[in-house]
């Protein structure tokens, strides 16, 4: 969570800086019949992935670090565009929206006893009970925007600004990186498992 704290510090504008840290902070739903529901700690925020592919297995995510990882890469990809382009572009925007897009993951699943993420069972996606709480909570349109079409064409607001376009495919960039870096780690751990068993099964049978 203080990275995204950090982060939040990038936002030029004092007011939507302000919402930005408050919603990092303030875990309460705004809508009462939505009461129910926990909203998990950041730091121990985690869901599934839902791209890549799926013979890995189903592999846990950080959400705060995914966020993270996503905000540098959006500010650097940003500077690069405009540069590049000469366009200019909602930096603010850009940066509240990467920090808050993911945040309702967070209501979407809780840790058990075990530290197991278990789904809270809410009938809203993260996608949009995000939408719905930065409308709530009196963001600008354009950072809702951005949300509320962060999973692209297929969702139900598309993309239709150049930041929403931006943030939508690095959002995608990076959740394929780690769905890969993880997923190939967690093979690795395995094939060192196995060798590892049968060295041990060797050194047995040479006593
Ligand atoms: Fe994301």
């Amino acid at each position: 969570m203080e990275s995204l704290l950090k982060l939040a510090e990038k936002i030029q504008d004092k007011d939507l800086r302000k919402k930005v840290i408050d919603y990092i902070k303030d875990k309460k739903l705004k809508n009462k019949h939505f009461e129910k529901y926990k909203r998990e700690d950041l730091d121990k925020a985690g869901s599934y992935f839902s791209v890549g592919n799926a013979s890995l297995g189903p592999i846990e995510r950080d959400v705060v670090h995914h966020t993270t990882v996503l905000t540098h890469l959006v500010i650097q990809t940003a500077k690069i565009i405009e540069a590049g382009y000469g366009i200019k572009l909602d930096m603010d925007a850009l940066v509240a929206a990467s920090i808050c897009h993911d945040i309702m993951k967070s209501t979407e699943y809780n840790r058990d006893d075990s530290g197991e993420l278990e789904p809270t069972g809410i009938s809203l996606d993260h996608t949009m009970l995000g939408t719905a709480e930065l409308y709530a909570r009196d963001f600008p349109e354009e950072v809702i925007h951005i949300v509320a079409s962060h999973a692209g064409e297929a969702g139900t607001t598309p993309p239709r600004s150049f930041e929403a376009v931006i943030f939508h495919h690095l959002d995608t960039l990076a959740s394929l990186m780690e769905y890969y870096a993880l997923g190939y780690s967690k093979i690795n751990e395995k094939l060192k498992k196995i060798v590892e068993e049968k060295m041990n099964e060797m050194g047995e049978k040479s006593e």
